[in-house]
């Protein structure tokens, strides 16, 4: 299985903040919002992956994350002219993919929570090997916001609209999504919603209509995080570092995961954590495991 990282768009809701960044290399305390999604991909095993942003902000993706050897992945990236929607991700991305399965992450959400990396490893192998796409529905206060899924009283997912004005149930799709290949021709056959974007609700409506899209649920244990506007990104900073001020763990520590999924040495961690020695970050590595 291959992984999409999607870090384009405008970022409008921070405006003015995003004239000169890009929203998914700002800060979430103590790392770039970018490593959180990229945790998760890492945590899922997966080490092929396609990074796209925009052309302004490439070279700044590169010097951050580099080729991913550091963390034992390969990350390419690729350009995204104009904010065509979440979609577009999989035609940018039909080379890369080739002729395998793949992952979408967005750049700017963040998961966290009890036994994830056991379910994606579940979702990974489903979707390699069977012809499900699966994406996950999570309870919101503000479901308009974001696509809504309704189940029937069995359970079993009957419809999804892109922000409703009137949703018919609380559970938003978040932005992490598997399918098989034919993926990519399902892309292709959609056109560009009203807003102008190639909407991944559509997507994920083909499946559905072939009975062919599983959705699991995130629990109330767990937090999925939105950080697209001034409130929720200082909040989820918050709530990082509530949990690791409290635990004294870290959330989303590249090495840390990249070394637990044995796709590091821990001879290569202590080398990357001795580049960051003096940071919150180095040092937390340096003190478990030098
Ligand atoms: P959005 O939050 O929908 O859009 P945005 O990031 O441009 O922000 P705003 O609405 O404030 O203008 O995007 C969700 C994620 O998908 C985010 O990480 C950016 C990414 N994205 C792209 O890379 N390309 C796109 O064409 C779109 C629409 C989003």
């Amino acid at each position: 299985m291959k992984a999409i990282l999607l870090a384009g768009g405008k970022g409008s809701r921070l405006f003015p903040i995003t004239f000169g960044v890009s929203k998914q290399l700002l800060p979430i305390y103590d790392k770039p919002m970018i490593y959180y999604p990229l945790s998760v991909l890492i945590l899922a095993g997966i080490k092929d992956i396609l990074l796209i942003c925009t052309s302004e902000d490439i070279d700044s993706y590169k010097s951050l994350l580099e080729n991913g050897s550091k963390w034992g992945i390969n990350i390419q990236y690729k350009i995204q002219k104009s904010p065509r929607g979440i979609a577009d991700a999989f035609i940018l991305g039909e080379k890369f993919i080739g002729g395998d399965s793949v992952c979408l992450i967005l750049g700017d959400n963040i998961f966290y929570g009890l036994d994830f990396s056991h379910q994606l490893n579940n979702v990974v192998e489903r979707t390699t090997y069977g012809s499900e796409a699966t994406i996950f529905g999570y309870t919101v206060k503000d479901p308009h916001r974001y696509g809504v899924i309704e189940f029937d009283e069995k359970g079993n997912p009957i419809s999804i609209v892109e922000k409703p004005k009137n949703p018919k149930s609380k559970h938003a799709v978040v932005g992490l999504y598997f399918y098989p290949n034919s993926v990519v021709q399902v892309a292709k056959s959609i056109s560009p919603s009203e807003r102008g974007e190639l909407e991944i609700s559509d997507i994920n409506k083909f499946f559905l209509k072939k009975k062919k899209l599983i959705v699991e649920t995130l629990g109330r244990g767990f937090a999925w995080l939105d950080t697209g506007t001034p409130e929720s990104l200082l909040k989820a900073g918050q709530f990082i570092e509530t949990i690791e001020k409290r635990q004294g763990v870290k959330v989303a520590c590249l090495e840390e995961i990249a070394f637990k999924k044995g796709f590091i040495t821990k001879k290569q961690l202590i080398k990357q954590a001795e580049a960051l020695e003096g940071t919150s970050y180095g040092n937390y590595l340096l003190n478990d495991y030098r």
